[in-house]
This record gives C-alpha cells, sequence and structure tokens, in this order.
C-alpha cells in the first residue's frame, strides 16, 4: 500500500474506536434483589455477538445520586452520570414496572441530566406482569420531552413465562429477533443522530 493511500483510505485503530459509538444499556431499577441486572446481561450478550457498536451496561445505582433537588446538586455522582450520558450515542433502558410505571430511580436519573440525552436515539426492553407495556409507554413520553428518539421495535418479558418463579431470566427464544430488530433501529438512529451534535 502507498503512503498516500495509508494516510488517506485506512482508519487507524484508534479512528475504528472513536468512530464506534457507544451504546449505554441502563440499568433501570436499583431496589435490592432487583431482576435488571439478568436483564441487562442478556441483552448485552446478544449485542455484543453483533459487533456493530461499543455496548456497555450502565447501572444507575452506582452513580449515588440524590434524589432530585434535595440537595445543591454538586454531589460528584450527579457530574459523574452526565459525563457517562454524553460518552454515549444511544441507549437501551431496561425498564421495570413500578406501579404500571417506570421506577422512581429511572425517573430521578432521566430528570438529572438534560443535554446528554439530547439528539440520542434509544430502545426499551421492558418487563412486567404485562411485559412492562406500561411503563414503556410512560418512558416514551418522557423521552419526547428529553429529546431521545424512541424506536418502534420493544422487546416485553413476560413476569410469569420469560421467568422461574418472577426471579431467574429464562427468556423464550421469540425475544431474540426482537433484541436485534430493536438493536438495528437503535445503531442506524443513533448513526443519524450523531450528525445534529
Ligand atoms: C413497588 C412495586 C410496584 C410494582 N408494580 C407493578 C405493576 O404495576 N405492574 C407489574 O407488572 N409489576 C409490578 N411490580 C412487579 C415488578 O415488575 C417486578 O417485581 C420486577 O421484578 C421489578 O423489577 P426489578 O426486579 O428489576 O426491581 C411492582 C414491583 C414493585 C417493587
Amino acid at each position: 500500500m502507498s503512503f498516500f493511500s495509508k494516510i488517506f483510505t485506512k482508519q487507524s485503530k484508534e479512528e475504528v474506536k472513536m468512530n464506534t459509538m457507544n451504546i449505554g444499556i441502563i440499568l433501570g431499577s436499583t431496589r435490592q434483589g432487583r431482576v435488571s441486572p439478568q436483564v441487562g446481561e442478556w441483552v448485552k450478550g446478544i449485542a455484543d455477538k453483533r459487533g456493530d457498536a461499543n455496548y456497555e451496561i450502565i447501572d444507575i445505582a452506582e452513580f449515588q445520586l440524590p434524589f432530585m433537588g434535595t440537595t445543591d446538586g454538586t454531589e460528584p455522582g450527579i457530574t459523574a452520570w452526565n459525563d457517562k450520558l454524553a460518552s454515549l450515542d444511544g441507549f437501551v433502558f431496561v425498564v421495570a414496572e413500578y406501579n404500571h410505571s417506570i421506577s422512581g430511580a429511572l425517573k430521578n436519573a432521566l430528570d438529572l441530566a438534560r443535554e446528554a440525552w439530547n439528539n440520542k436515539a434509544a430502545g426499551i426492553v421492558s418487563y412486567g406482569s404485562t411485559g412492562g407495556a406500561r411503563a414503556a409507554e410512560h418512558l416514551r413520553g418522557i423521552m419526547g420531552e428529553l429529546m431521545i428518539a424512541d424506536v418502534r421495535t420493544h422487546p416485553t418479558l413476560s413476569l410469569f413465562t420469560d421467568f422461574e418463579n418472577g426471579s431467574v431470566l429464562k427468556p423464550q427464544e421469540l425475544h431474540l429477533d426482537n433484541v436485534n430488530l430493536m438493536l438495528d433501529q437503535v445503531i442506524a438512529w443513533s448513526g443519524a443522530l450523531k450528525t445534529l451534535r
């Protein structure tokens, strides 16, 4: 390969890394005994096989976010949370249904950032007695306000048929295609929205 083509046609490893999108798989529950880490790891396992992005589990609990408005807002956790979101091009929300909506912890985490959410894409994987569908629809309304483009395909896991005793994830085979389709859409829209930022 000529010097010219080396410079102009071949991407360095660093460039490839920089051009690869970063997608955060956000665990939407923080309670002790939660099942969201199992769901997040399952989604990440499927996502990593695709080789089309850097997928990372983001655990809200690790940021120890204060409840919105109860402090002066200078906690390092809030800064770290915003920095982490800013480093991401798109999201997959792992959504548990609490009283027909998302958990308070996820709502608080959504409220504690603004620009870092804007002009990015997101998919939802939800679970609950009815697949977490009601919580997911609430999240879609919130995402509209945060200028997050939510994709159509939405895998829904039933606590009755995709978990053993409601606590051990054993997803049915049919969800695999849905997760991949949802990720196709998140990747496409994340790439498109990157041009706006
Ligand atoms: C406070 C609370 C409210 C809940 N409300 C609902 C509900 O409205 N609909 C539903 O399908 N499941 C509901 N559940 C069951 C949860 O979806 C189930 O416990 C799930 O495992 C919670 O996710 P997590 O384990 O990641 O915290 C509720 C659970 C809790 C703790």
